[in-house]
């Protein structure tokens, strides 16, 4: 039996969270996820709240691979990697991320949440200075909480390159020096000051570590992410990312690095010393999703392509919408309750554009993010920019 104080904990959360109107509503999906999907209860919706970036999560081939998977390799591993969990597939997709992201060597992961925990508490030393942007996912946060208490730990300020510098300045006596950011910020959707991160890391002797999850498939002519959108390709020290977005949308992710660090994680990393490998099955759709976009780069225009046009259909209707190259677009409401007033409106005009309040945002930051993907034709831009019109 629950305690009594416990369950009355919960339930006067909830209640909270209901009578200030903040409680996420759990929409249930009867379809593969693409622009238009079925709604248990609702019907058909266009979904703009989706990290399926370049359409790949219900492209045939994907599907056909996940097939194959399941087939040549049965359900799952059973079984850790140093145990008897690594199988040909994660050592094929791993040369294939690497190759793809310009890293020497690749780890796979059950999602980038695991690579993000492995990371730092596996590489980084008692000795060492991490210095991490403010916005950054919260993956990341979480794991530089459980590097070694004695490590040093500071927070710089949104793509503020003099805060990092000073704080760079101060850490001369620390052994290694980590510079921590998003390729992509996932709640903002503008990009890091690649270059000029790259420039402060090579000067400082620092490592520079990029999530690159919204990045992904995203930016860069071939897709190749935040360093290639910057012509920084093969420059960054560690990547991570995820394959639950552009990379065919199921789950997994990965740390790029050099091929000594990646030795490094494989031996002493507790996510896959201490739990499970990524499904066979999704190691042959991610591994698929990226041949798709290596044989066929015009998915990737039709990307940008989309991004411009709703960018401008956007902020022809008045929302204000930052510029930038990525996908993601953030509509400010500010008010909590309002944020999700307005996206329940856009659910009854048919279209799917999650508000976003706090914890996720800070609060009074409240806001609709919308994420734009080259699956979406021009009649169903056209029905988004309808919807927004009528809010
Ligand atoms: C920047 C960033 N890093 C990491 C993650 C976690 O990815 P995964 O779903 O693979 O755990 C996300 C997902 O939202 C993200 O946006």
């Amino acid at each position: 039996m629950p305690s009594a104080l416990f369950e009355n904990r919960c339930t006067d959360l909830i209640n909270d969270l209901t009578s200030s109107g903040q409680l996420k509503p759990f929409y249930q999906i009867e379809s593969p996820m693409r622009p238009i999907v079925n709604i248990d209860g609702h019907g058909e919706v266009l979904v703009l709240c989706a990290n399926n970036y370049l359409g790949l999560a219900d492209h045939p081939e994907v599907i056909q691979a996940g097939i194959d998977g399941i087939r040549d390799y049965g359900a799952g591993t059973a079984s850790v990697r140093f145990i008897c969990g690594t199988l040909k597939c994660h050592r094929d997709l791993e040369k294939k991320i690497a190759g793809f992201i310009g890293t020497e060597a690749s780890l796979s992961y059950v999602s980038c949440w695991n690579a993000n925990e492995a990371l730092f508490p596996t590489l980084c030393g008692p000795d060492d200075v991490l210095l991490s942007d403010e916005l950054n996912h919260a993956s990341i946060i979480d794991g530089c909480r459980l590097v070694s208490k004695k490590t040093a730990k500071h927070i710089y300020k949104h793509n503020d390159l003099n805060d990092l510098e000073d704080k760079l300045k101060q850490s001369g006596d620390y052994q290694c020096r980590w510079v921590i950011t998003d390729g992509v910020f996932s709640m903002e959707g503008d990009v890091c000051p690649l270059p000029e991160l790259i420039e402060l890391c090579e000067k400082y002797e620092a490592m520079l570590v990029v999530d690159d999850s919204h990045g992904i498939g995203v930016l860069g002519k071939r897709g190749r992410g935040t360093p290639e959108h910057f012509d920084k390709f093969g420059q960054v020290d560690v990547i991570t990312g995820t394959l639950g977005k552009s990379l065919g949308g199921a789950a997994g992710g990965y740390i790029g690095a050099s091929q000594k660090a990646i030795e490094v994680l494989e031996q002493r990393g507790r996510p896959s010393l201490f739990s499970n490998a990524l499904p066979a099955t999704v190691a042959y759709s991610a591994g698929k999703a990226i041949e798709v976009i290596e044989n066929d780069p015009s998915i990737v225009t039709r990307l940008h392509d989309n991004v411009a046009k709703f960018r401008e259909g956007l902020a022809n209707l008045g929302f204000q919408c930052t510029p930038s190259p990525t996908a993601i677009i953030p509509i400010m409401i500010g008010d909590e309750a309002e944020a999700l007033k307005k996206s329940a409106r856009l659910f009854e005009l048919g279209v799917l554009a999650i508000g976003f309040a706090f914890p996720v945002v800070p609060r009074g930051e409240a806001r609709i993010r919308v994420q734009v993907s080259a699956a979406l034709t021009d009649e169903h831009i056209q029905r988004a920019m309808d919807a927004f019109a009528k809010l």
